[in-house]
């Protein structure tokens, strides 16, 4: 009887040990300006090894030698063996190869997931170039995970919802987003399917576009015919791919060319700097057209997100103006905000314009705010990504579509009026829509889990 109970106790102990120990070992923070709202999953180690790689401790034991690696995980993971054995790193044309070993070290124990800095060790000239980008502000390579999980929406969303954001964003993070492991292939970066993987969908249709233009005809046409192993410079490729006019002359950096950015903020485009920026591309087309071509051609880029600012202004005036008269409904207060941003709870504000109109993307607002958000994020994107990649009938379409968008904010901001008339006439005030959109299930479901 004595014995059991002492058995017992013990292996109760036992489990509080283990219990405490996998406890303590798991809850980590995350990164950035929320980093202690949110926690970070196991893919992030692989996202963004810097910060959360933690060697597996529990596995094999020793120092090996890359021959030693090669022989042991061609039983493991001979995908990754086969992929090495026929990258350049296998066999350089000066030196030793560069083994496993060299990016991962030698210890299984404390085993490193490679950052930009540790490619940087030997590629010193392309590190340097992708850090570069940096002077130039968003959007960039190189600050992209910094302004994921800087977005106030994601630390506030469920998990499930923004989990995909790394994934993108972490090209800043790690350099086999364009050139995969264990190939590590500039042959394979320079076509466009190793940029589109992040750049479509629509926020940022530049798949769509670029294989709507002139160039991306002549890439599907022939395209197998080309040889990739030439670098893009002058004289190499019929026609540009997106590697060619945006990181010309294999310079890691695509961000010093850029003056429409994004395309969701105005932009003036004779500014000093955005001259000497047209300038760059000015080149990049004289590869293969005249300048007095190329020069008439991005000015008329410049001219349609003219012409896509004024129908976004005016869209966002009535916006604004029914905001003024108190006529958004739900309005900014009967409705959940981020709840851990305390002056954005204290004063609520509904989203419309730059700073304010993203969250739209992922929040219940106001049906008139999200048809402005569509005209501004969607279509409008579409406008621009068309005209900047000579895909003109997209980019007509996405004007076709603002146009549409506008007439349909300005009938429903007639109708919001008349019948807010109306209710004065009658003396009716509205329903309050509070109690569904701020206790509703789904706001609870958000709030338990993010
Ligand atoms: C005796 C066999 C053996 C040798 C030698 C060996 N490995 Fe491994 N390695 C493994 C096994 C088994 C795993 C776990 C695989 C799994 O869990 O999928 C592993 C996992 C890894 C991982 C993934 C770690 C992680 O956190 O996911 C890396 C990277 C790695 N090995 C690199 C190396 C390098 C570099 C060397 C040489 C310095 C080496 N290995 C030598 C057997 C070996
Ligand atoms: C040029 C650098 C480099 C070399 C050389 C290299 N690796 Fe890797 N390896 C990486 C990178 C980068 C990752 C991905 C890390 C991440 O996603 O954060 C990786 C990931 C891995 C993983 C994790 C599993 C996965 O999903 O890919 C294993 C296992 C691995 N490497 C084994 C090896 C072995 C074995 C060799 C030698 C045959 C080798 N590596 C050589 C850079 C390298
Ligand atoms: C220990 C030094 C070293 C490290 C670390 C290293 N490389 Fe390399 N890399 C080389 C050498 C050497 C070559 C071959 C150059 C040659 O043959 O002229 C090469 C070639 C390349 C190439 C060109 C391949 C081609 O198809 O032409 C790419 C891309 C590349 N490395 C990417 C990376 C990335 C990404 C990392 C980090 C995950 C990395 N390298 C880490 C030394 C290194
Ligand atoms: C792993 C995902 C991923 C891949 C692959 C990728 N990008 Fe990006 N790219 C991004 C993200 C994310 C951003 C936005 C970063 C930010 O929010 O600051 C971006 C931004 C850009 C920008 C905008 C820079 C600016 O200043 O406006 C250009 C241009 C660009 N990428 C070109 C390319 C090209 C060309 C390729 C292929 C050779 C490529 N990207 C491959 C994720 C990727
Ligand atoms: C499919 C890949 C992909 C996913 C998933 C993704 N992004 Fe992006 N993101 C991009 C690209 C590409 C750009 C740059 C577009 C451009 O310059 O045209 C970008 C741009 C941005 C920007 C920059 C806006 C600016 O003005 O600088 C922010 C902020 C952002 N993303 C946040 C997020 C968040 C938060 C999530 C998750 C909810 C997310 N992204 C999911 C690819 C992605
Ligand atoms: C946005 C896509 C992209 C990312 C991210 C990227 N590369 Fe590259 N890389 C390319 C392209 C495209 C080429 C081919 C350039 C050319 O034709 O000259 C290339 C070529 C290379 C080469 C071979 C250069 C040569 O002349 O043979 C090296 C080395 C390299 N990259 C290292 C890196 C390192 C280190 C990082 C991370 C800091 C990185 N790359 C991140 C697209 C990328
Ligand atoms: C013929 C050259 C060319 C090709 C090919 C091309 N682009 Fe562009 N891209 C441009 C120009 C020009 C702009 C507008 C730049 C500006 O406003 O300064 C642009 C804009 C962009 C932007 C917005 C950020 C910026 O730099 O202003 C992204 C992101 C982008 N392109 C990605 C891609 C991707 C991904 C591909 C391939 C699927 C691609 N591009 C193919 C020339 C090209
Ligand atoms: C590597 C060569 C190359 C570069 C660089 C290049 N293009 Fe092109 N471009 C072509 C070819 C080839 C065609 C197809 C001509 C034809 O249809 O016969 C073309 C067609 C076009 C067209 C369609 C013209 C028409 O007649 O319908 C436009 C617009 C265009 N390019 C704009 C640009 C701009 C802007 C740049 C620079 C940002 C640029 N291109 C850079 C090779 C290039």
């Amino acid at each position: 009887m004595r014995i059991w109970h002492t058995t017992i106790t013990l292996i109760a102990l036992l489990i509080t040990i283990t219990g405490a120990s996998a406890q303590a070992k798991e809850p980590q923070k995350g990164v950035g300006l929320y980093g202690d709202k949110w926690q970070p999953d196991p893919m992030h180690e692989y996202w963004d090894p810097e910060n959360y790689h933690t060697p597996q401790k529990k596995l094999v034991e020793g120092n090996f030698t890359n021959i030693e690696c090669i022989e042991c995980h061609t039983g493991t993971t001979p995908g990754i063996v086969k992929d090495w054995q026929k990258s350049r790193h296998a066999t350089p044309k000066k030196g030793g190869p560069v083994g496993c070993d060299s990016c991962h070290g030698s210890d299984h124990q404390t085993l490193i997931f490679p950052t930009p800095t540790t490619c940087g060790s030997c590629h010193k000239s392309q590190h340097n170039s992708f850090l570069d980008e940096r002077r130039f502000g968003f959007p960039s390579h190189a600050l992209a995970m910094e302004r994921a999980v800087d977005a106030p929406h994601f630390v506030d969303k469920p998990k499930a919802e923004v989990l995909s954001c790394l994934q993108c964003h972490s090209v800043a993070t790690k350099c086999d987003s364009c050139h995969t492991r264990h190939r590590f292939s500039a042959a394979e970066a320079r076509r466009p399917e190793a940029c589109i993987t992040c750049h479509s969908g629509p926020p940022h249709p530049d798949d769509e576009a670029y294989f709507a233009s002139a160039h991306g005809k002549l890439y599907l046409a022939q395209g197998e015919s080309w040889d990739f192993s030439k670098p893009l410079t002058k004289g190499n490729y019929k026609a540009p791919t997106c590697a060619y006019c945006h990181m010309r002359n294999g310079k890691h950096q695509v961000a010093d060319k850029s003056i429409h950015k994004f395309g969701i903020r105005e932009v003036n485009p004779a500014t000093g700097e955005n001259r000497i920026k047209r300038k760059r591309w000015l080149a990049v087309c004289n590869d293969c057209h005249p300048t007095d071509k190329a020069q008439a051609w991005l000015k008329g880029l410049d001219q349609e997100r003219q012409k896509a600012w004024e129908k976004l202004y005016k869209a966002e005036r009535v916006l604004k103006d029914l905001r003024s008269d108190d006529l958004i409904y739900p309005s900014a207060q009967q409705r959940p905000d981020y709840p851990m941003d305390w002056i954005k709870k204290s004063w609520a504000k509904e989203r419309i314009g730059f700073y304010e109109g993203q969250a739209s993307a992922l929040y219940n607002v106001s049906p008139l705010e999200r048809d402005y958000f569509e005209m501004w994020y969607f279509d409008n994107l579409h406008a621009y990504k068309g005209a900047a990649h000579g895909a003109a009938d997209m980019s007509k379409q996405g004007h076709k579509k603002m146009d549409k968008a506008l007439q349909n904010i300005n009938k429903r901001a007639q109708e919001i009026r008349k019948l807010h008339n109306q209710e004065n006439k009658s003396g009716l005030t509205p329903a309050d829509p509070s109690p569904i959109w701020l206790k509703g299930e789904y706001t609870r479901f958000n709030k338990d889990n993010n």
